[in-house]
């Protein structure tokens, strides 16, 4: 059902986007304001990420236990990993003067990086199910996985600032 919806949706995407280019062909963004786009754009998914995290961490810092909202957390963090790997293999931005965290080793070793999206991916749904059986100990005791999994990816391909 969320398939077909989503299926749905991206064919619509496609028409409305398809028109919108016709209609502005001449003021094509440059390969510049591409890259800048690009970078923004993966830096959202990520503020999203880090969104959907911080209540969860809250709770393994002792905020009152909310299974419902971890769960749900849970969820919507692994549905924004997969898009991680697409976010850069849309456009390499290492040529261009971007403002960004993102080691080049994201373009040398995309299958690398994809691991380590997909062990978000995979952290997420684990929690998830743990947090579905609202058991406080057993949900936050999960936790260090899925946390753990972020910072393992900023730890190989992200600048280092923390
Ligand atoms: C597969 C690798 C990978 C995973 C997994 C990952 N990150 Fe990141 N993260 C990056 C990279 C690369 C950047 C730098 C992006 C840039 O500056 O273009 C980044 C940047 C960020 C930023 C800064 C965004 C900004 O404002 O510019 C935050 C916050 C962040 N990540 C949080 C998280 C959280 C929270 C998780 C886990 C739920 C996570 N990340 C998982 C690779 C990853």
């Amino acid at each position: 059902m969320i398939k077909k919806a989503l299926v749905l949706i991206s064919a619509l995407a496609m028409l409305v986007s398809g028109t919108l280019f016709t209609a502005s062909a001449q003021d094509e963004p440059t390969p510049a304001q591409r890259a800048a786009g690009a970078a923004e754009t993966r830096q959202s998914v990520f503020k999203l990420l880090y969104f959907n995290l911080i209540p969860i961490a809250g709770m393994a810092q002792g905020a009152p236990f909310d299974a419902e909202l971890a769960e749900k957390n849970a969820r919507n963090i692994a549905a924004l990993a997969p898009m991680i790997p697409d976010l850069f293999s849309a456009m390499d931005t290492r040529d261009f003067d971007v403002e960004t965290e993102a080691l080049d080793v994201i373009w040398e070793d995309s299958a690398g990086f994809a691991e380590k999206a997909q062990a978000l991916f995979e952290g997420a749904n684990a929690f998830a199910e743990v947090a579905a059986g609202g058991d406080m100990a057993a949900t936050l005791g999960a936790f260090r996985g899925l946390g753990g999994s972020c910072g393992n990816c900023h730890d190989d391909f992200r600048v280092d600032n923390d």
